[in-house]
């Protein structure tokens, strides 16, 4: 007898869940054929070629306007104690970031405390070129003074990475 309470119970949970599933009706989706894509806003092919590589590997999780994880998904994500994909735009933090870092992340992924890798590595999927190429892309949104920020960061940490091999190099030479 309990069994068959639990089973009904059970039957009203999956039924009540499905139902919830489709208050919520998806946005239509549109395939648009290779040949009758709009053409890009940018003449740059750099630039032409981050928009493309962004859209295809970054725009379904960061947002295709680089606006962050989809708002009506945040909720969940946050409520299973996750972190949500950062927009990439002007409202978001990677400006803050030096490159060095910025490509670390793309390389090698963002592990959570789980070990799962929500921001997945992309390993060498990318050459240098191409993933700079994306990284032109993605400042394309940002302000002035956030560009100039991030470039000021860079090349700090491009000084101390200088620093840490010459002294390394110093101390090799020195070791017998
Ligand atoms: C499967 C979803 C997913 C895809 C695809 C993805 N990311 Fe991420 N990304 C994330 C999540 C989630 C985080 C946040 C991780 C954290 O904070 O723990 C993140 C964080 C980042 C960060 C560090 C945070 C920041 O804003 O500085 C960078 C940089 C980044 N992603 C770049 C990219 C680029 C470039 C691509 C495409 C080549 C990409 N991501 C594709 C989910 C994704």
């Amino acid at each position: 007898m309990h069994l068959l309470i639990r089973a009904a119970i059970s039957l009203l949970l999956i039924v009540i869940t499905a139902a919830c599933g489709t208050t919520a009706t998806p946005p239509p989706i549109t395939l648009v054929p290779a040949g009758e894509r709009p053409p890009s806003r940018f003449t740059d092919p750099e630039l032409i070629e981050g928009e493309y590589l962004y859209n295809l590997a970054c725009g379904h999780c960061h947002g295709y306007e680089l606006q962050g994880q989809l708002a009506a998904s945040i909720p969940q994500t946050e409520l299973l104690g996750m972190h949500i994909v950062p927009p990439h735009d002007e409202t978001g933090h990677t400006w803050m970031h030096p490159d060095q870092l910025l490509i670390r992340a793309i390389r090698e992924g963002i592990p959570n405390p789980l070990q799962q890798y929500p921001m997945p590595a992309f390993g060498d999927a990318y050459s240098d070129a191409q993933i700079n190429a994306i990284l032109r892309y993605i400042r394309f949104f940002w302000t002035e003074e956030q560009r100039e920020h991030n470039r000021r960061v860079t090349e700090q940490w491009a000084a101390i990475d200088q620093q840490f091999a010459s002294t390394e190099s110093a101390t090799s030479e020195a070791s017998p």
